[in-house]
């Protein structure tokens, strides 16, 4: 049975490229039922357009408050069939309700390894910092910003001569194998959160990729197709 989701975004859409791919190659149980932006221009839009997603634009900016922007939200995903949302790139910070209204079926992609650098435009600051590693996160969203249960980590090195622009790149490929496989593990029932932590079940080892051109870790591993 493949589970039903509503996928958030603001802007480019390259995850969500990476789920639409995962889905019709047959690896990811996903459906998506609905494409949600709150940029009327989000490239994303184009892209769920071209797989004949159902899309829908809601600007934050017709609404009063958070809470009325959020409820709006809720309506649409909750009337669409979903039962897990996806942000994917979605630049704004959601209310308490909101999360309420999905409980532990709310995930998130961050481009670093958290708890280091939560917020926005945080590849750069990495690369600006000097970090050896970065990398990306997919966890669990809950009532602060970039602080959910972690989910999967995929680790990869950072250069002198990197800036944002060529950190960020090599994070966001990652990002585009972890994400669909932390979707699958929820589609599955495979996530048990306790505590902060999130036991995998029979999830594999750590997944090495040591090649020079692209080398990560990734853990939990990912599995075939991913
Ligand atoms: C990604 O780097 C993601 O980690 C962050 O926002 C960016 C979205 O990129 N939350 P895209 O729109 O999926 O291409």
């Amino acid at each position: 049975m493949a589970l039903p989701i509503a996928v958030l975004i603001s802007g480019s859409g390259s995850n969500l490229q990476s789920i639409i791919d995962k889905i019709e190659q047959k690896v990811l149980h996903a459906e998506i039922k609905v494409v949600i932006s709150n940029k009327p221009d989000a490239y994303g839009l184009t892209r769920a357009k071209k797989h004949n997603l159902r899309t829908e634009v809601i600007e934050h900016q017709n609404f009063s408050s958070r809470e009325d922007f959020d409820q709006a939200m809720v309506r649409v995903i909750k009337e669409a069939g979903a039962e897990a949302v996806i942000l994917a790139g979605f630049m704004r910070i959601l209310t308490p309700a909101f999360i309420q209204a999905f409980p532990n079926k709310i995930l998130n992609i961050h481009p670093a390894i958290l708890p280091s650098f939560p917020g926005v435009r945080v590849q750069a600051q990495a690369a600006d910092y000097g970090v050896r590693f970065s990398g990306c996160t997919v966890h669990f969203v809950d009532e602060k910003m970039d602080n959910g249960p972690i989910i999967i980590q995929a680790v990869v090195p950072a250069y002198v001569s990197d800036d944002g622009q060529s950190l960020g790149q090599r994070i966001l490929n990652w990002e585009h194998r972890i994400y669909p496989q932390a979707i699958e593990w929820l589609a599955q029932g495979r996530l048990k959160i306790v505590g902060r932590k999130v036991e995998v079940r029979d999830c594999p080892p750590v997944f090495v990729q040591a090649d020079e051109t692209a080398p990560a870790f990734v853990n939990p591993g990912l599995e075939p197709g991913f």
